[in-house]
């Protein structure tokens, strides 16, 4: 996008420094059009290096380019940051004195302001009524913020911050802050399967959902399309992720259920992440009635189990090219073995690129919102460690998945490591 971004003769010039560098970094052209008074807080250097355009108030330079309109012209979006009572009032009148004038007056793009001044000044009836005319017209504003200003007194009039001012100048021109998962499809299960026993009873495990529910809510906001293939997960948990656009939703019950989803949503993913607690076994017969005691040997009963597919080492044997699979590892500390040692042999017999081991007991890993992992590659070598709430785990394992997935080759043996 190219965005014109104007600076006027206030203090928090500064701010829009990191303005412009946040701007840059997501990618957009920016060219900075600062007034005279502006550069007399942050010079005319800083402001190229840091658009990395030359920079100029005059609307004598370059004139062969016919630089007075062309920026206006060109734009997607104008943001001013800091706006000053006096740039507002010369917006409203129409007046183009200088270049940042005559932008303004050249563009039809968006034109987004954060006012920065002292109390008294935003709430002179002038400036009032600047601000209702610029309104009317359609520019957007951004703050000023209520807190203590550049004379040690408070009230409305300071600059919103960066971050602020970058979000609702983008929801201005219907974008959002790419993130660094933007395009990638991920699909995430989380929850735990329920296996029927009878029409009443199940074979359950004790996953809340929260972990892959942070695992697919992390991934939505650093930019991907998400599914998340939900087996059972406790209630109010799911709410968060199921108002999110860029996530879909689809349930799944029992392992088998789980297995056929996760196949079909997988066909066309960039990331898979099993994240659910899958029953290793299922009842061998479920019963159509429920079970009653009457029917029942005296002094206790005995379920057949038959063993559930494996649907991560299954993913694994029909990954798509380029595919990342991760897995995680609920993992008890056993005799002679370590957690990792575990974790290692796990990520070898299922072949997956990740594993997100962690240590599990009656009273750690489920039901809790934190959570501490050690990711393990498909080498077994620890690529992150990570002790806190089950969002900050989730942001370390896609951190990991970033750093492996460049290098990423996908070859016969990892494809097929049985
Ligand atoms: N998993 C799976 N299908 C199964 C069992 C597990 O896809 N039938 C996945 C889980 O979603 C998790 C990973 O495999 O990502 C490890 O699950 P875990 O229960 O720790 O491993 P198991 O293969 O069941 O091994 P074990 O119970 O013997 O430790």
């Amino acid at each position: 996008m190219f965005v014109v971004v104007g600076v006027t003769g206030g203090i928090a010039a500064y701010k829009t420094v990191q303005l412009v560098r946040l701007l840059v970094k997501a990618g957009h052209e920016v060219h900075v059009v600062p007034t005279d008074d502006a550069l007399r807080f942050v010079g005319l250097p800083t402001w190229e290096a840091i658009s990395r355009h030359p920079v100029t108030t005059s609307v004598h330079d370059d004139v062969a380019r016919v630089r007075h309109v062309s920026l206006g012209q060109s734009a997607d979006l104008v943001i001013v940051a800091p706006a000053t009572a006096n740039t507002l009032a010369k917006m409203t009148a129409g007046i183009a004195e200088d270049l940042l004038g005559t932008t303004l007056l050249a563009t039809t793009a968006p034109v987004v302001v954060a006012p920065a001044m002292h109390t008294e000044m935003w709430r002179h009836p002038a400036t009032v009524h600047n601000m209702a005319v610029l309104r009317e017209r359609g520019v957007i504003v951004v703050g000023p913020e209520d807190g203590e200003l550049t004379g040690g007194d408070s009230g409305p009039g300071r600059m919103s911050e960066p971050e602020v001012v970058l979000a609702a100048a983008l929801a201005a021109v219907g974008a959002s802050a790419p993130g660094d998962l933007a395009g990638l499809r991920v699909v995430v299960s989380a929850g735990g399967t329920r296996e029927p026993i009878d029409p009443v009873r199940f074979i359950g495990n004790r996953s809340s959902g929260r972990q892959g529910i942070a695992v697919a809510l992390a991934a939505a906001d650093r930019g991907a399309d998400v599914v998340l293939v939900a087996a059972h997960v406790e209630e109010g948990v799911l709410a968060e992720a199921s108002v999110r656009p860029s996530v879909r939703i689809v349930s799944a019950g029992t392992a088998e259920e789980l297995g056929t989803v996760m196949a079909a949503e997988a066909a066309s993913a960039d990331v898979v992440v099993m994240a659910a607690a899958v029953a290793d076994y299922r009842v061998a017969e479920v019963s159509p009635l429920k079970r009653s005691k009457d029917a029942a040997p005296e002094g206790g009963i005995t379920l057949d189990l038959v063993e559930n597919p494996d649907i991560l080492a299954g993913l694994v044997r029909g990954r798509r090219g380029g595919q990342t699979i991760v897995g995680f590892a609920a993992e008890t500390p056993g005799e002679g073995e370590t957690l990792l040692d575990r974790g290692r042999r796990k990520a070898a017999r299922k072949g997956t690129d990740l594993l997100a081991v962690n240590e599990v007991g009656w009273a750690r890993g489920f039901e809790s919102p934190d959570n501490a992992v050690t990711v393990i590659d498909a080498a077994g070598e620890v690529v992150a460690a990570r002790r806190g709430s089950k969002r900050d785990v989730a942001e370390a394992l896609w951190d990991a998945v970033l750093a492996v997935r460049p290098d990423q080759q996908l070859t016969q043996s990892r494809a097929n490591p049985k």
